[in-house]
């Protein structure tokens, strides 16, 4: 009797301290319901998992997944290795707690599972997430392609392997350049790129790359000078605003790093006054993620006949690198350049909504069976570029 009790006893422990990750989802099952019933069909996958040490799973709540955007489902039932690839977006490489993720400042790049996987995914070590905290309580925001938002919602949920957080949005994949910048808004740069005849070849690229982008009021800044140049000049041009087999995210570029552009010259980045510069430009916004690697938004065109421009940082605006030239007005190669109509935001607000009745049939059965999937990765993009 007493021996018995001693051994019941020692088990629940065990099991308290050691549960395996499926363990886990069952227990939350209530905001995790739709989730856990879609990863009834996934065994390999959560095998897979489970004998994977050192992890962070981000699992999508039920309110997440019953406002996926028609298209994301779409793309889940048609294309397996979409599927795959965005399962292992939402593991972290590493075990991150909520606390050391809200401590760890506003921008901080997570390395998930997602590894080399053409076309989802080409860059080395994982394809990255940005996680930033405010310090003090456990509030965490995610931002992944597109600049999705997402928001870490219940936390701390230890397995054997390492540990769960809910988060209140599914993540979106790194898209392409072109994708991105469209959603984005950066018509001009998406304009140049393909009157150049670059756009298909950097978007396809499965070359990791780093790519520095002018913002649209940068190419009007130096439109009476930009509206002239021929296919060949916008490739030297843009070509000096591309380091093809290098991917630097902003938050591990030194001072004074230099690096070799597909148009051959060098380019600088500085970091000066808490900003980040390269050659004489401005980043206005770093670490986009693009499936191929990351790009800059910059607020001005580069000019390979200056790589030594400076910036100066006090300026709030850099002025343009290309003497004499002036703005006619307008936004240069923009016309027939038009952004791609986004389906209706998944949910990105702090709190979920409630956990619908009855969802998991209705759910995880469109995202089986859904066919014809239309502007796959553009759906879902909340794109909140100033974040
Ligand atoms: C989770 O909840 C759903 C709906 O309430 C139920 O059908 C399912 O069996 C539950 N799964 C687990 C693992 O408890
Ligand atoms: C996690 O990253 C390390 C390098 O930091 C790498 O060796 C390892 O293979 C990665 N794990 C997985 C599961 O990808
Ligand atoms: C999970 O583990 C971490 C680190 O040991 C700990 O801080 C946290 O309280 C644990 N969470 C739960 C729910 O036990
Ligand atoms: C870029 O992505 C868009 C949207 O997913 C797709 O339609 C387009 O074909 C892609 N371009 C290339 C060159 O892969």
């Amino acid at each position: 009797m007493h021996h018995k009790h001693l051994l019941l006893a020692s088990t629940a422990l065990s099991l308290a301290s050691g549960e395996s990750l499926a363990e886990v989802l069952a227990s939350q099952n209530d905001s995790l319901s739709v989730l856990n019933s879609f990863l009834a069909d996934e065994q390999a996958f959560i095998n897979t998992l489970s004998n994977t040490p050192d992890i962070t799973v981000l699992a999508p709540s039920n309110g997440a997944l019953s406002s996926l955007p028609q298209s994301v489902v779409d793309r889940i039932g048609m294309d397996p290795n979409f599927l795959s690839a965005l399962l292992n977006y939402h593991i972290l490489n590493g075990t991150y707690y909520a606390a050391w993720l809200a401590g760890g400042g506003p921008h901080q790049l997570l390395r998930t599972l997602l590894g080399p996987a053409p076309p989802y995914a080409v860059v080395p070590g994982g394809q990255r997430l940005l996680a930033a905290g405010n310090g003090d309580d456990n509030v965490v925001s995610l931002r992944s392609g597109l600049q999705s938002a997402a928001r870490v919602e219940l936390t701390d949920f230890n397995f054997t392997g390492g540990t769960m957080h809910i988060i209140d949005s599914m993540l979106t994949l790194p898209a392409n350049l072109s994708t991105t910048l469209l959603v984005g808004g950066y018509t001009a740069a998406v304009g140049a790129l393909r009157q150049g005849g670059m756009a298909d070849t950097l978007d396809g690229d499965d070359t990791p790359l780093t790519v520095l982008v002018p913002s649209n009021a940068g190419f009007a800044a130096v439109g009476s000078l930009v509206a002239d140049m021929t296919a060949e000049d916008l490739q030297l041009v843009l070509g000096y605003h591309v380091v093809q087999g290098q991917v630097l995210y902003a938050a591990t570029l030194g001072n004074e790093e230099g690096a070799q552009t597909l148009q051959g010259g060098d380019v600088t980045f500085r970091r000066e006054d808490g900003g980040v510069f390269v050659n004489g430009a401005r980043v206005l916004v770093e670490d986009v993620l693009v499936a191929n690697g990351v790009v800059h938004i910059i607020d001005n065109i580069l000019n390979p006949l200056s790589p030594k421009a400076t910036p100066d940082p006090t300026l709030a605006t850099q002025p343009p690198a290309f003497s004499g030239a002036s703005s006619t007005g307008g936004i240069p190669f923009t016309t027939g350049v038009t952004v791609p109509p986004t389906d209706p935001p998944a949910a990105v607000t702090a709190t979920a909504p409630p956990p619908p009745p009855s969802i998991p049939s209705a759910a995880v059965a469109p995202m089986r069976t859904a066919a014809a999937g239309v502007a796959a990765m553009v759906g879902g993009a909340a794109a909140l570029w100033n974040l």
